[in-house]
């Protein structure tokens, strides 16, 4: 099996998203996940470009390891130079050079001659290769230059000291078929194509960009440009999860693997998603939340009889918290059974189809049961509490000119206490969220909120998925509610006594807690 080189260009390419941009200490934090996601080579920025961009590149440099780093220049000295200092102290490094080739960008974007950018191709490498043995270069919007030129191109730069010949889909552009050929056409006929790499660096405005990426591989390209939930200019790159993701699952078909630990594409895209404040499309392939949610009464029952009747990947083994059954009005008695069982509760047969009758009323009144609510609807059917802690009251300030504050009331329900907590903080969700922390006996870590508008108009309700994590271990609960900020509070609740349920199971079962 060939190996394909995994290039990361989520902190460069991915970064020219609109909103996207990232301070410096940012993007450290996403190169260090990077490299615990296994990728082979990280792009941090463009060093030329800001101060800030330059100390990123710099620092990165010289704290993440085991990471081939990357410099991004125009074919400019200026330029190069940045990128030669702010990667000086990577254990590995490569340059990566681009100017223009398609006649287009030339007319109206360079207002150059194809002499006179073919000069500085030329020049441009073999100044950067005095410095630096791996050079990457990209004839940019190569997909749009014909053969010829693109040819006469990566001669050019290959005779003056190129290493990997990148060939960018820059519009989005190819074809899949037309990707495959054009790597090797410029692999068999440029002079000494056969003794460089090649990289490809799809973009996605027509959705083709990881369907490009796996013909390029055909074509004989081993390097593959991709970011992050296929953050990037426009409609994106090529995603880094789809497209290993699909090596995963296809891999002898394709003859080849990468080097990513599947286990951390979904932490690194929730990083991505919330430091570039991204939000991903609920019907994303792999890190969506529809991805591996199933609703439909017939897909539910077969789950449950075996995973692999409608699902070809495990979301667990990618770090994803399983929630694979959505309760909504399609789901069924097999599913509903299922999912109560989950909270630790048996039901008769004569119980089951009480709650069937009032499940099925509620999800066709509100789309969807939450967690919480399928926990209340049970406890009015068999008339036990199952939840360790209930929230009873809330209350909290806010106001633009002082810290937020706020009182929650909470019942244990084993004891049927009710204790009053009050705390402060920036927002109402950190105040609140500060007085039930007080009432749950484990160390609870926030990790993740999702605020979404269920329908539209101002009598919407607000869905919440709060996402906690006790011992490394995730519990993500979720909240509805007209008034967002109750939302996240049963969200959190409704997580924390998840945790606190499977803290007792173990106990119970003589397990240590902590994983
Ligand atoms: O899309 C593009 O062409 C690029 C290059 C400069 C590689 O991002
Ligand atoms: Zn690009």
């Amino acid at each position: 099996m060939k190996h394909i080189t995994i290039f990361d260009t989520t902190l460069r390419d991915g970064e020219q998203s609109p909103g996207a941009s990232l301070f410096p200490h940012e993007k450290i934090r996403v190169a260090k996940q990077l490299q615990k996601l296994g990728v082979d080579v990280i792009e941090p920025g463009f060093p030329a470009s800001s101060p800030g961009d330059f100390a990123a590149v710099e620092e990165i440099s010289r704290t993440v390891t085991g990471v081939e780093i990357c410099g991004f220049a125009r074919a400019l000295r200026g330029d190069i130079d940045a990128a030669l200092a702010a990667t000086q102290s990577a254990q590995r490094r490569r340059l990566h050079l681009f100017i223009s080739s398609s006649q287009i960008h030339l007319d109206f974007q360079l207002k150059k001659g194809r002499e006179e950018v073919l000069g500085m191709a030329r020049d441009m490498v073999s100044y950067a290769r005095q410095f630096v043995d791996r050079i990457e270069f990209s004839p940019m919007d190569a997909t749009r230059t014909g053969d010829e030129f693109l040819i006469e191109m990566v001669e050019a730069v290959i005779a003056a000291g190129a290493t990997i010949i990148n060939l960018p889909d820059t519009v989005g552009y190819a074809l899949p078929d037309e990707y495959e050929r054009l790597f090797r056409m410029v692999r068999t006929q440029a002079r000494q194509g056969e003794t460089v790499e090649y990289s490809a660096h799809c973009h996605n405005d027509l959705g083709l960009a990881v369907a490009n990426s796996m013909a390029a591989i055909r074509g004989g390209a081993t390097h593959i440009e991709a970011t992050i939930n296929g953050i990037g200019e426009r409609a994106g790159n090529c995603s880094l999860e789809e497209l290993t993701m699909a090596i995963a699952t296809r891999g002898e078909t394709l003859g080849v693997v990468t080097g990513i630990r599947r286990e951390e594409i979904y932490a690194t895209s929730r990083l991505v998603s919330r430091m570039m404040n991204f939000p991903i499309a609920y019907n994303k392939a792999i890190v969506g939340r529809n991805a591996f949610a199933h609703e439909a009464g017939i897909h539910q029952d077969g789950l449950l009889k075996n995973r692999s009747t409608y699902e070809i990947m495990d979301p667990e083994a990618l770090g994803i918290p399983r929630s694979m059954i959505v309760l909504g009005k399609h789901s069924g008695r097999h599913a509903l059974k299922k999912r109560v069982g989950e909270f630790g509760v048996a039901l008769t047969d004569k119980q089951l189809d009480n709650l069937f009758i009032s499940f099925k009323e509620l999800a066709d009144a509100s789309k969807r049961v939450s967690d919480d609510q399928l926990i209340s609807l049970v406890g009015d059917t068999i008339d036990v509490v199952i939840d360790p802690y209930s929230l009873k009251d809330i209350q909290v300030v806010t106001s633009n000119q002082m810290t937020r504050v706020a009182s929650v009331t909470i019942v244990d329900n084993e004891t049927g206490e009710a204790s009053s907590y009050s705390g402060n903080g920036e927002g109402p969700v950190e105040a609140i969220i500060h007085c039930i922390k007080q009432a749950i006996p484990l160390d609870v870590v926030f990790v993740d909120l999702e605020l979404h508008s269920i329908a539209s108009g101002e009598t919407a309700n607000g869905e919440a998925a709060v996402m906690v994590s006790v011992d490394g271990v995730s519990y993500r609960g979720v909240g509805i509610d007209r008034d967002v900020i109750m939302a996240v509070s049963r969200a959190y609740m409704s997580a924390c006594n998840q945790a606190v349920r499977a803290h007792r199971l173990l106990l119970q079962e003589g397990l240590p807690a902590a994983n």
